[in-house]
């Protein structure tokens, strides 16, 4: 019998990375490498990285030094960067950090095995161009580290949206979109294993667009077939545009119930002039329009956002103005973070970043604190309510209690009882803090 190798993968960055790791896991797994967690027994590291802010690249310079030490131990060790620092860096990274053996952008995974064949013949290898067309569509991901509930599927990859900040359409080439007859496939698959909950991914899933013998398929046509999949099976997807969340897909939506009635629509600024200089292609009362039509036509959907503080030339009152913004919609979650410059960018070519480091941190303080209280806000809300949670796990706290979500994606925590992971338990919510609500089974 042939040994198989073992392969540790470490994934930085947003959930389309982890979707590549699992992509990246199975066509390892076809050169007889199996998955360990045991970093000191891999033979083969890959660190999956991100470039979207400079502390996930200085994360990942850190987590190098340390695997520095662990080859100096094991000579025969090979270590590759996979992802978006890979594409940014590309060479210039083989010189900086010498031990590396490989580095491998995000569309070039497929030539893992040739390149894996280089570094055996010790040389170094380096894969980094970008495709047009690449989507994996017919590699089926390894579930690797899951809950065996919930899994994501790549839909479409790339960005040519150039918003001034963002680094992402040069680390992750052009949209393209993938064929629907594979992600439909997929989700029944997953349907027929267990899961109970997916999120089609996309860096701008509402420029999803399918043709094919002049048939076009756009994103509210392609959630609608998989919502059909079958009824129990939760759908989710990230993240939208605000420049093209259309009253169509809200329709879709609002008519499926295992549809989630949850939208992630980054806001970035509330300042129609920062929206400008950032390049988001609208105002804030037009995202202020998209806002009132989810209320209009999804009663009760919970809206979630990113938000930027600090972008370059960012007044006090432009910053006013995000803080008005958050206040109007009354987000239920946010991913909030400081302006920080990428090499390349527009912003980085065009804007000085003028706005001092303690001015970032303390307009993000107030940011962050504003959205506790309106996270607090809108759990107490469900105080007293009835909702169905999907059981995704058992509770960190208690062996006695499992965790879900429930179709808004707020985190509940109830008794276990004969309830296991997968399974639909009605709850009323009794309490809630700021992060979870807690509830008491329905009977
Ligand atoms: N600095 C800070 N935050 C950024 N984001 C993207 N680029 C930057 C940057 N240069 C944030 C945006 C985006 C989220 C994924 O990361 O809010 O929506
Ligand atoms: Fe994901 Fe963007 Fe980070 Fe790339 S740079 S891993 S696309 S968050």
């Amino acid at each position: 019998m042939e040994i198989k190798k073992k392969s540790f993968i470490e994934t930085y960055g947003c959930q389309m990375n982890f979707s590549d790791s699992e992509i990246v896991a199975s066509i390892l797994e076809k050169l007889n490498y199996e998955p360990t967690t045991d970093i000191k027994a891999a033979d083969l590291i890959l660190l999956n990285t991100c470039s979207i802010r400079d502390n996930a690249e200085q994360r990942v310079r850190n987590r190098l030094n340390e695997l520095h030490a662990l080859k100096r131990k094991h000579p025969g060790l090979v270590i590759g960067l996979l992802g978006c620092m890979a594409e940014r860096l590309k060479d210039k990274l083989l010189e900086e950090e010498r031990h590396i053996d490989l580095i491998v952008g995000p569309d070039g995974y497929r030539q893992l095995p040739q390149l894996l064949e280089q570094v055996e013949s010790g040389q170094k290898a380096i894969n980094v161009l970008l495709s047009a067309d690449e989507t994996y569509a017919d590699i089926n991901p390894v579930r690797t580290g899951g809950s065996g509930v919930t899994a994501f599927i790549s839909i479409m990859r790339g960005c040519e949206n150039f918003c001034a900040y963002c680094v992402v359409p040069y680390t992750r080439g052009k949209e393209r979109s993938r064929n629907p007859q594979t992600i439909v496939k997929e989700a029944f698959e997953l349907f027929e294993q267990g899961f109970r909950e997916i999120t089609l991914l996309g860096q701008n899933v509402n420029s999803y667009r399918w043709e094919d013998n002049g048939i076009s398929i756009d994103f509210p046509a392609l959630l609608e077939e998989v919502a059909s999949v079958n009824p129990l099976l939760r759908v989710r997807f990230a993240t939208s545009h605000p420049k093209d969340i259309s009253d169509d897909l809200l329709e879709v939506i609002a008519s499926h119930e295992n549809i989630c009635k949850s939208i992630h629509l980054p806001i970035q600024s509330g300042s129609t002039h920062m929206l400008e200089m950032m390049k988001r292609s609208y105002s804030r009362d037009c995202y202020m329009d998209r806002i009132a039509a989810i209320r209009r036509i999804i009663p009760g959907c919970a809206v979630t956002t990113d938000i930027i503080a600090g972008f370059c030339s960012e007044t006090e009152e432009d910053h006013q103005h995000t803080i008005s913004a958050m206040r109007e919609v009354g987000y239920d979650y946010a991913y909030m973070f400081k302006y920080s410059e990428r090499p390349n960018t527009i912003a980085a070519k065009k804007y000085p970043d003028d706005v001092p480091e303690e001015v970032k941190s303390r307009r993000l303080d107030e940011i962050i604190g504003l959205q506790q209280e309106l996270s607090l806000k809108s759990n107490k809300r469900e105080v007293g309510k009835e909702f169905v949670v999907l059981a995704e796990g058992v509770s960190k706290r208690s062996d006695q209690q499992l965790f879900g979500r429930t179709s808004q994606n707020k985190v509940v925590v109830f008794q276990r009882d004969a309830f296991k992971p997968g399974d639909y338990v009605k709850v009323k919510i009794v309490s809630c803090t700021a992060a979870t609500l807690r509830g008491e089974l329905v009977l």
